[in-house]
C-alpha cells in the first residue's frame, strides 16, 4: 500500500482498523470539550498489540487545548519509548450527536505523527472519516505532510 485508500463504507476496512474505530468512539467518552462541544477520540496500536487511547482535553485559555491524538501520541512516547507505533483511528461525533462526523489529524498533530514516524523508523499508517461517511487510510504520516519541518533542518 503506497497510496491512500478510500473506502465508501467502514465495513470495507480491515479488522484492525474497525477495532481501533470503535476503540477510538469509545475514547469520546473521556473527552473535556465543553467549548468546542467536539468529541474527539484516538486509538493507537503499537507493534506488540498495546493499545493507547487519548481524547480532546480543552481549556478555558482556549490555545491550550490539546487533540487526542497527540494525548494519545505523548502518553505513548512515554510510557512505551521502543515500541512501535503500527496504526492511529481518530473519530469525532457533536455533543448533540453520537454519529460520528468528519474529522481528520490538524497540522499539528500531522507534524507530530511524522516526527514519531521518523524516530522510530517505521510507518504509521492513519485512518479517520472524511466527508460523506467516507473513511481514508493513509499508508504513512509523511503523505499527511509533505516537505514537513524536521530534526534535519535543526542539525543542518
Ligand atoms: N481536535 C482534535 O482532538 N484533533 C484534531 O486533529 C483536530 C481538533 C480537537 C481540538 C479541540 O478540542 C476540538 O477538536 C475543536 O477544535
Amino acid at each position: 500500500m503506497n497510496s491512500s485508500e478510500r473506502f465508501a463504507s467502514i465495513d470495507e476496512l480491515d479488522s484492525e482498523s474497525k477495532y481501533l474505530i470503535h476503540k477510538a468512539k469509545e475514547a469520546t467518552q473521556h473527552s473535556y470539550a465543553p467549548y468546542s462541544r467536539f468529541h474527539v477520540g484516538a486509538a493507537v496500536i503499537l507493534d506488540d498489540n498495546t493499545l493507547i487511547l487519548g481524547s480532546n482535553q480543552e481549556n478555558a485559555a482556549y490555545p491550550l487545548c490539546m487533540c487526542a491524538e497527540r494525548v494519545a501520541l505523548y502518553s505513548l512516547g512515554h510510557l512505551f519509548p521502543e515500541k512501535k507505533i503500527i496504526k492511529i483511528a481518530v473519530v469525532a461525533h457533536k455533543k448533540s450527536s453520537k454519529d460520528l462526523t468528519p474529522a481528520a489529524p490538524c497540522g499539528a498533530c500531522r507534524q507530530v505523527l511524522v516526527e514519531y514516524e521518523h524516530r522510530q523508523q517505521a510507518k504509521i499508517q492513519i485512518v479517520f472519516m472524511t466527508d460523506n461517511m467516507v473513511w481514508m487510510k493513509y499508508p504513512d504520516a509523511e503523505m499527511l505532510l509533505p516537505g514537513s519541518f524536521g530534526n534535519v533542518h535543526l542539525l543542518s
